[in-house]
C-alpha cells in the first residue's frame, strides 16, 4: 500500500503500547482511525490524543476474543466511515511467563491467550477482509506477531503466535490468489517497551488462572522490556517496510542468527534449540546485542 492519505484504519488494541504508536503514524499519514480495545479509560485518551493530527478519530470499545464484538466493530466502522482500507489486528496478550511444563499450564491460559492472539486475528480477517476485496480499493492487512512466532519456545504465547503467522501466510496467498488489491504483512520485533507484561490487567474474571505467577521472571521479563525498542520506531520501520511491500517485518535483526539457527535445525533433522525463558531473559540483559 502506498497511499495512505484520507483512507480509513481499524487498529486493534490501540489504546497502549504498539498499536497506539501505528494509530499515531498513520494518522499522521493523513488516515482516519478507528481504535479498538478492551480497555475503555485508556481507549478514550487514545482517540483524544489521535484526534489532535486532524484525522477523523472512533473509538470502539471491543474484546477481540468474542466474535460478535468484532463484527460490531466492522460495523461501526463502515457506519462511520463507509470503507475500510487498513486493518491491523494488533490486540495481544502475554500469559504470566512460567517455570512450568507445557502439559501443567491451565486450561484457562490457553483459552485467554489463544483468544485474544489467534482467535482475535481471525475474527478481524473474517469480519474486515470480505468488505476490504469487495469495494476493490488499494488496502493492507497489518498482524502483528512476535519473533516469538518465529523461534521455538514462550509456551502458550508461542504457540498463539506461531499460529497467528500460519494464519497470515495463508492469509497473504488467498488474497494473492483473489488477485486482490489487498496487501498483508507480519510485524515480528523482539522486546518492545510498552505494558504488555501487565497483560493480566485485561483478563476476564472467568479466565483467572490458577497457576502461580514466577516474580522472578516477570521482574526479568519487564527489565527486559524496557530496554526493548520504543514502539515509535517500531512503527516507523512498519510503515516503510508496507511501503516497499514487505511480508515480513522484523524490526530486530540481532536475533537472526537465531532464526538462521532454527531453520538448519529443522533441516539437520536434529533438535530444537534450547528455550528456557529464564536463561534468555538473562543472557539478553548481560549480552552486549546493541539492540532488542
Ligand atoms: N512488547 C513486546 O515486547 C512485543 C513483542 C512482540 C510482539 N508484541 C505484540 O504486540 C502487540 C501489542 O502489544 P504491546 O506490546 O503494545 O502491549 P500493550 O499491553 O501495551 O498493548 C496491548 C493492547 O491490547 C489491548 N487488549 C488486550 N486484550 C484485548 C482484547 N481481548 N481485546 C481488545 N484489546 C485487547 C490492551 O488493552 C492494550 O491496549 C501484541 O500482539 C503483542 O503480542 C509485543
Amino acid at each position: 500500500m502506498k497511499d495512505f492519505n484520507g483512507k480509513n484504519a481499524v487498529i486493534t488494541g490501540a489504546a497502549s503500547g504498539i498499536g497506539y504508536a501505528l494509530a499515531e503514524k498513520l494518522a499522521k499519514e493523513g488516515m482516519n482511525i478507528v481504535l479498538a480495545d478492551i480497555e475503555q479509560e485508556a481507549l478514550e485518551t487514545a482517540v483524544e490524543k489521535i484526534s489532535e493530527h486532524g484525522v477523523e478519530t472512533l473509538g470502539v470499545k471491543t474484546n477481540v476474543m468474542q466474535k460478535n464484538e468484532v463484527e460490531h466493530l466492522f460495523k461501526e466502522s463502515i457506519k462511520a466511515f463507509d470503507k475500510v482500507h487498513f486493518l491491523c489486528n494488533n490486540a495481544g496478550v502475554a500469559s504470566t511467563v512460567l517455570a512450568h511444563g507445557i502439559w501443567e499450564l491451565d486450561d484457562k491460559d490457553w483459552e485467554w491467550v489463544l483468544g485474544v492472539n489467534f482467535y482475535g486475528t481471525l475474527y478481524g480477517l473474517q469480519s474486515f477482509v470480505p468488505h476490504m476485496i469487495k469495494h476493490n480499493e488499494e488496502g493492507h492487512v497489518l498482524n502483528t506477531i512476535s519473533l516469538a512466532g518465529i523461534l521455538p519456545g514462550e509456551a502458550i504465547y508461542g504457540v498463539s503466535k506461531h499460529a497467528a503467522l500460519a494464519l497470515s501466510e495463508s492469509l497473504w496467498q488467498g488474497l494473492r490468489n483473489a488477485r486482490s488489491n489487498i496487501g498483508a504483512s507480519v510485524l515480528c520485533p523482539g522486546f518492545v517497551n510498552t505494558n504488555i507484561i501487565e497483560s493480566n490487567r485485561n483478563r476476564p474474571d472467568h479466565l483467572t488462572s490458577k497457576n502461580k505467577t514466577n516474580f522472578i521472571l516477570k521482574k526479568l521479563a519487564s527489565t527486559v522490556l524496557k530496554r526493548g525498542k520504543e514502539p515509535d520506531d517500531i512503527a516507523d520501520v512498519t510503515l516503510d517496510a508496507i511501503k516497499n511491500h514487505h511480508f515480513y517485518i522484523l524490526p530486530h535483526t540481532s536475533y537472526d542468527e537465531m532464526i538462521k539457527e532454527r531453520y538448519s535445525r529443522i533441516l539437520a533433522r536434529t533438535e530444537p534449540q534450547t528455550a528456557d525463558m529464564q536463561e534468555i531473559l538473562k543472557g539478553t540483559l548481560m549480552g552486549d546485542k546493541g539492540e532488542w
